[in-house]
């Protein structure tokens, strides 16, 4: 018996149309188009340099494409976790309070925080792997620590759109199961992830896969039927 694809309804989160974006005049993106589904984790790759980050900035909406679109589904909570954040050590945050920011995003600064949603952070900083680290200042963790406490506070947001930059780069091989396991979970409730890798098996499962190449979409390719 033949297996017929079966094509499931999915929600378009993130469309990028036409997209071109320049840094300081030099193209870093040119006629880019990207769909990201609800669901679905679409993995980015290519090498040095061929603008990668640059599409994660303007999927985030932090920088402002030259021409072309880029429509979000309203109502989308964002996450992105960047391939460094440079942040002074004495910074008065701990890991805590910076994954418990992502409760802000679902309920308001203003409303005190309640049992169920230091659970919630306890549980997400948990499954980053940084338990022992959570009384720790975010100024003073390592990069892949500093990624994994971001990835705890998109977890928290329970954010519709997640953009990771190369979370696993600096990671050891124990971690990036734990990372494999968040961004697995991100999915399955439904997010849109979109992950920046020059190791693609590192993640458990991907659905889409995007190469660039100097600016360009050199290769799309879908490996799960929608
Ligand atoms: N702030 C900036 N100012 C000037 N040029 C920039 C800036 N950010 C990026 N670029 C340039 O834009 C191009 C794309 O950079 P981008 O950071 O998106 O690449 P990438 O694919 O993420 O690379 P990597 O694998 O090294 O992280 C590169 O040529 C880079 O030098
Ligand atoms: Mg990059």
């Amino acid at each position: 018996m033949s297996s017929v694809p079966v094509l499931l309804p999915t929600t378009l989160v993130l469309s990028v149309r036409d997209v071109a974006v320049g840094h300081d005049g030099h193209p870093a993106l040119r006629g880019i188009d990207v769909d990201a589904h609800a669901g679905r984790l679409l993995v980015v790759s290519g090498p040095n340099g061929s603008g990668k980050s640059t599409l994660l900035s303007v999927a985030a909406g932090l920088l402002t494409p030259q021409s072309g679109t880029v429509e979000v589904r309203p109502g989308t909570r964002t996450a992105l976790v960047p391939q460094s954040t440079p942040l002074p050590a004495h910074l008065p945050l701990t890991v805590f309070d910076l994954v418990a920011m992502g409760t802000w995003a679902r309920l308001g600064f203003w409303r005190p925080a309640r049992k169920a949603d230091r659970a919630a952070v306890t549980a997400a900083i948990a499954k980053v792997g940084l338990t022992g680290l959570s009384r720790r200042r975010i100024g003073t963790l390592s990069g892949g620590q500093r990624q994994r406490a971001l990835l705890a506070q998109a977890l928290v947001q329970r954010a519709d759109l997640v953009l990771l930059d190369e979370p696993m780069a600096a990671l050891d091989a124990h971690s990036r199961t734990v990372i494999a396991d968040a961004v697995d979970h991100l999915v399955a409730t439904g997010a849109a992830v979109i992950a920046v890798t020059h190791d693609p098996g590192e993640f458990h499962r991907i659905d889409d896969r995007l190469a660039l190449e100097d600016g360009r979409v050199v290769e799309l390719l879908s490996e799960r039927t929608r």
